[in-house]
């Protein structure tokens, strides 16, 4: 039995060793503050862009602060791949380049998102414990993201705010 234990442990060691051996994907961490940055059209409070900063943007912006261990595989194909993916559904960072009916959704489903705890991921919550969103914290953002959405909706006509319809 202890035998067996023994080669179980030495082959998870070989795999982990292996496991560096996988290319890491590119750091997330360019220019600080592009000219499409969210805050250049909609000014965020204060509480607001902490909230952002200390819960969202490790994935959802251009700049995200690794912990140590994002330099060990397999964790750091596993974060690449939260942030690429994070980045692909929103991007504080580029926030503008979206058009204005995706930026009017992104919005909404910010809010959903919050409301039902789904963001941030549970995973990154496990160990971030100070990005979790406290209630006045889900407020502040689910409040911001209605600000946001009535100032789009005041400048840009409603056909405008209309997802395109997928094609088959
Ligand atoms: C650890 C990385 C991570 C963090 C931190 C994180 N997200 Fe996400 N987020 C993702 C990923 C990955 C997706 C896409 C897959 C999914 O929906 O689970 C996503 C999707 C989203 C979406 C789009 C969902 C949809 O249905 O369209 C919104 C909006 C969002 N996140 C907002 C936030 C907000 C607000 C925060 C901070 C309170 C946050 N996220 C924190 C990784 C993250």
């Amino acid at each position: 039995m202890k035998k067996i234990l023994k080669y179980f442990l030495l082959a998870l060691l070989v795999i982990l060793v292996l496991f560096q051996l996988f290319p890491k994907p590119a750091k997330n961490n360019s220019t600080p503050f592009s000219s499409l940055d969210i805050s250049r059209k909609y000014p965020l409070p204060t509480d607001v862009a902490r909230i952002l900063k200390s819960s969202c943007y490790d994935c959802h912006s251009n700049n995200t602060v690794y912990p140590w261990y994002s330099n060990v595989q397999p964790v750091a194909m596993w974060l690449g791949n939260h942030i690429e993916d994070g980045k692909r559904e929103i991007n504080f960072s580029e926030f503008l380049a979206a058009p204005v009916a995706r930026q009017y959704k992104k919005m909404a489903d910010l809010k959903e998102q919050v409301e039902e705890n789904e963001m941030p991921l549970w995973s990154y919550s496990l160990i971030h414990t100070y990005a979790k969103l406290s209630a006045v914290q889900k407020e502040v953002l689910i409040n911001w993201s209605a600000q946001v959405r009535d100032s789009i909706k005041a400048n840009y006509p409603p056909d405008s705010l209309v997802m395109p319809k997928r094609r088959p």
